[in-house]
């Protein structure tokens, strides 16, 4: 058959051909999102570091924009510890730590006994990083990650301590998916800073620490435990109460806390 024009177009629009074009043209799509994805890798973790850095210094008061949030972060020192025993350990690298991969993994976390689980998180790590502020030698404020469930999300965030291990300097939250408008008012600069100079613990190591339904009482004896309920997100707010208790409490950070605060009280 002579060669004809219609010919060379019916073949060119031939099944085959036309899977020939898709299969090289899906094959040179996905190089370029693969090779997309390998190069930005290391600009998202250099970028997520950033953002974890930034929200430490906002939390410790220290952050203001446009701040060389690396330069800010030389002046604090993270170090890990054995929430077990309180002490600091080198049993993991804190550049490198994953909390809730950790917590999956048998051999670096462990299962929260139901009765202990009030932050409803199921496993937490052995280890957890604490971050130090520090003015020269002296430190200023420890820093506590922390984390559990809201109404709709777990919620992720920071505490800031004094060195006294019970006076709060500052609470934020980075992650969350609680309904705007309700549960997200836990990220409201005004009831962030209610936190601000509350105490975490009583006469003993059991976290009195909470947010109440309603307002604060200032002449009760008690106000320096609470913080005002959200209005319209009463189970956010008992979420944050849960998991602040958890983390300072004795399944948290309650064993390094009880050693700050005996340091402090041994240094009076
Ligand atoms: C669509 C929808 C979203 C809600 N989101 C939240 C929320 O994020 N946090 C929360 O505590 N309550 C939320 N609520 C309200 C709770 O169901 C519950 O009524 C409230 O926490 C009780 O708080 P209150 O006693 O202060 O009204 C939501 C309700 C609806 C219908």
């Amino acid at each position: 058959m002579p060669e004809t024009k219609d010919n060379r177009a019916r073949s060119r629009d031939s099944v085959a051909n036309t899977l020939i074009v898709s299969i090289v043209l899906s094959l040179v799509a996905s190089v370029l999102v693969a090779t997309a994805a390998i190069s930005l890798k290391p600009i998202q973790e250099r970028n997520e570091e950033q953002f974890r850095q930034k929200i430490i210094l906002d939390v410790a008061g220290l952050y203001s924009p446009g701040a060389d949030i690396s330069e800010l972060f030389s002046g604090i020192d993270t170090r890990m510890v054995d929430l077990a025993s309180g002490e600091y350990t080198d049993a993991a690298d804190a550049g490198e730590f994953d909390a809730i991969a950790a917590a999956k993994d048998p051999l670096t976390g462990i299962n929260i006994p139901p009765a202990d689980d009030i932050a409803n998180i199921k496993q937490r790590a052995r280890v957890a990083p604490v971050y130090l502020v520090l003015d020269g030698a002296e430190v200023t404020q420890v820093i506590l990650p922390i984390y559990g469930s809201g109404l709709w999300s777990t919620m992720f965030g920071f505490l800031s301590l004094d060195p006294d291990g019970t006076t709060i300097r500052g609470l934020r939250f980075y992650e969350h998916a609680e309904t705007p408008g309700l549960g997200d008012q836990i990220d409201r600069s005004d009831w962030r800073a209610q936190w601000v100079g509350k105490k975490v613990f009583a006469d003993d190591d059991q976290p009195r620490v909470e947010v109440i339904r309603g307002f604060v009482d200032q002449n009760s004896v008690d106000a320096v435990y609470q913080v005002d309920g959200l209005s319209g997100a009463t189970l956010t707010g008992r979420g944050v109460t849960k998991l602040v208790q958890y983390w300072t409490g004795p399944h948290g950070f309650g064993p390094y806390l009880a050693i700050l605060r005996s340091e402090e009280s041994a240094d009076d």
